[in-house]
């Protein structure tokens, strides 16, 4: 886990689609996201964050707010910020 590559924002921005693949931070969290994309319970409004950071949006969708939803988050771990 320690030995995950860090990335910068700048290659993380570069992940906003399916086609380039749906990266998103999470406390400093770097995540590949891109197949769970299809398969989230509240559809395609998961790209809203594709990029970039998913606080702004989790803390307006309190749903997240739930110990199995970071264990499937934690699955998708590619690196640190
Ligand atoms: C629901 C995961 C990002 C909007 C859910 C649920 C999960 C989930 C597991 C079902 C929660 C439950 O009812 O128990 C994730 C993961 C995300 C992510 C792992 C990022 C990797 C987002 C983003 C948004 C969003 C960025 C909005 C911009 C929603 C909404 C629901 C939902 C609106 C409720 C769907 C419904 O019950 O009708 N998400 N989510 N999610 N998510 Fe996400």
């Amino acid at each position: 886990r320690s030995s995950l590559p860090v990335f910068s924002h700048d290659e993380i921005s570069k992940h906003r689609s399916l086609e380039d693949g749906v990266w998103v931070t999470y406390k400093g969290g770097v995540y590949d996201i891109t197949e769970f994309v299809p398969m989230h319970p509240g559809g395609n409004k998961i790209l809203l964050a594709a990029g970039g950071a998913l606080e702004p949006f989790w803390a307006l969708y309190a749903v997240h707010d739930q110990e199995y939803v970071l264990e499937i988050l934690s699955q998708y771990k590619v690196g640190e910020l």
